[in-house]
């Protein structure tokens, strides 16, 4: 029971009131982890069925938060100072990569990540693992522990890149196939094909990820896309054939309504019309964007462009510096801010609940608050320090709630977070 907040369709303003629904005093009825019922409260009365009723009035419950790209073994490697994209990859990042080819580490490492995550009120993530198969078994094995929905694949990486770090374009198949067949689909676990970026593949590795992605068209895919100008220039340095960075991808038949390319900052209008054309998602990481220096996303440009682009919103832990949603989309809306543009609160909650859930193609399972979908659920208080109290006594709107919760929420505003109607956060 509590102020139940779920959208229906990409709110185009402050007051764009049918594209979500609110229930002052709501509740959600949850059986075998999903809601059965949602809304009123003196409607749903789950107390007559007999069900357990748990309080959470006066606050907000929403689906829980998606984060649609993230590297869980870079927990290390956040604060990691002073580069920018690839001097960062390979000063900080590959190092601490290195380490996952130990399960013990892997496993630790895999716990503490998500309980981060269920501390932040993410439920669902798109992950990217490292080169070794034990990260990947790590992540997907404590995730169906807690029965999280989750999107994760072994990074295939098999040129520049320490040796400790590299497979071979026939062992990245192999291990991705064994990966596959032992957890796609096994609880709520998809797997991604997960080359890294077209600097580390070769283009026998990048024949074997399009022959992954033949194989198994309902798969996600995931890489990174023109984050970074030295990047960008040392890609066409080794795909010199292709007609620009998004080319490359696209000649290795990556492209595609499942594909997930992370940052694509610098785009031409021939890269974002290919992204648009084949429907493929670009992920906004606006804290590392920031953090590494690598530039400023045009969300709005893109949504608006005459061939839009469909988008996510994610943290890219560890060069993004935070765990948190709220903290990503305040991040979100400065740079947005900095393009000349406002991105209102209803649409940045949209964006990190629904408009990920659809980005992710996961929207008839999670990131909305309809019965038949997954109790994946974040509670919310607006309240929860003084800070935010202060600044509560001079809210009256919904949407200036949402402003305040992601202007000075973190985890502290997390009250609860549950995963198929269990309480990950408190463990109530
Ligand atoms: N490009 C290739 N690998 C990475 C990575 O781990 N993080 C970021 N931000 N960009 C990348
Ligand atoms: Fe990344």
């Amino acid at each position: 029971r509590g102020r139940l907040l779920t959208f229906l369709a990409e709110p185009r303003a402050v007051d764009d009131h049918g594209s979500y629904v609110y229930e002052g005093d709501g509740a959600l009825l949850v059986e075998d982890g999903v809601i059965v019922a949602s809304g009123a409260y003196a409607e749903i009365a789950p107390d007559a069925g007999g069900a357990k009723t748990i309080d959470h009035r006066p606050h907000l419950l929403l689906p829980g938060f998606v984060d649609a790209h993230a590297h869980f073994p870079q927990m290390q490697v956040i604060a990691s100072f002073g580069t920018e994209l690839l001097d960062w990859l390979n000063t900080y990042t590959f190092p601490a990569e290195t380490r996952f080819s130990d399960p013990a580490h892997a496993a630790r490492i895999a716990g503490l990540y998500l309980d981060e995550l269920a501390s932040h009120g993410t439920t669902t993530a798109a992950v990217y693992c490292t080169v070794h198969p034990e990260s990947a078994e790590a992540l997907f094995a404590e995730a169906e522990r807690r029965n999280m929905c989750m999107i994760a694949g072994k990074v295939m990486m098999d040129r520049n890149a320490p040796e400790a770090l590299t497979d071979t374009a026939q062992t990245s198949y192999d291990d991705t196939k064994a990966l596959i067949a032992r957890w796609h689909g096994k609880g709520r676990l998809n797997y991604a094909i997960t080359p890294r970026f077209a600097i580390t593949s070769s283009p026998e590795q990048m024949e074997m990820a399009q022959a992954l992605a033949a194989e198994h068209p309902d798969l996600h895919i995931q890489t990174h896309l023109s984050e970074n100008h030295a990047e960008i220039a040392f890609s066409q340095e080794l795909y010199p054939d292709c007609t620009d960075y998004t080319g490359i991808y696209e000649a290795y038949g990556l492209l595609g309504a499942t594909s997930l390319f992370g940052h694509c900052i610098h785009l031409s209008e021939r890269e974002a019309d290919a992204l648009s054309d084949s429907g493929s998602v670009a992920v906004f990481c606006p804290t590392s964007n920031l953090f590494l220096g690598s530039g400023l996303f045009d969300y709005q440009r893109y949504r608006r462009r005459e061939k839009p682009l469909r988008i996510a919103a994610a943290t890219d832990v560890g060069g993004g510096t935070n765990y948190s949603m709220l903290r990503t989309m305040d991040e979100g809306y400065k740079v947005i801010a900095l393009k000349g543009e406002k991105l209102n609160p209803l649409a940045s909650f949209w964006q990190i609940t629904r408009g990920n859930a659809e980005a992710l193609s996961l929207d008839t399972r999670i990131g909305t608050l309809e019965a038949g979908t997954d109790a994946d659920l974040v509670v919310l208080d607006a309240h929860a320090t003084p800070a935010m109290r202060l600044r509560m006594e001079t809210v009256e709107t919904l949407a200036e709630e949402l402003f305040v919760l992601q202007t000075l929420g973190d985890d502290r505003a997390v009250v609860e977070t549950y995963v198929a109607g269990g309480a990950v956060k408190s463990r109530l």
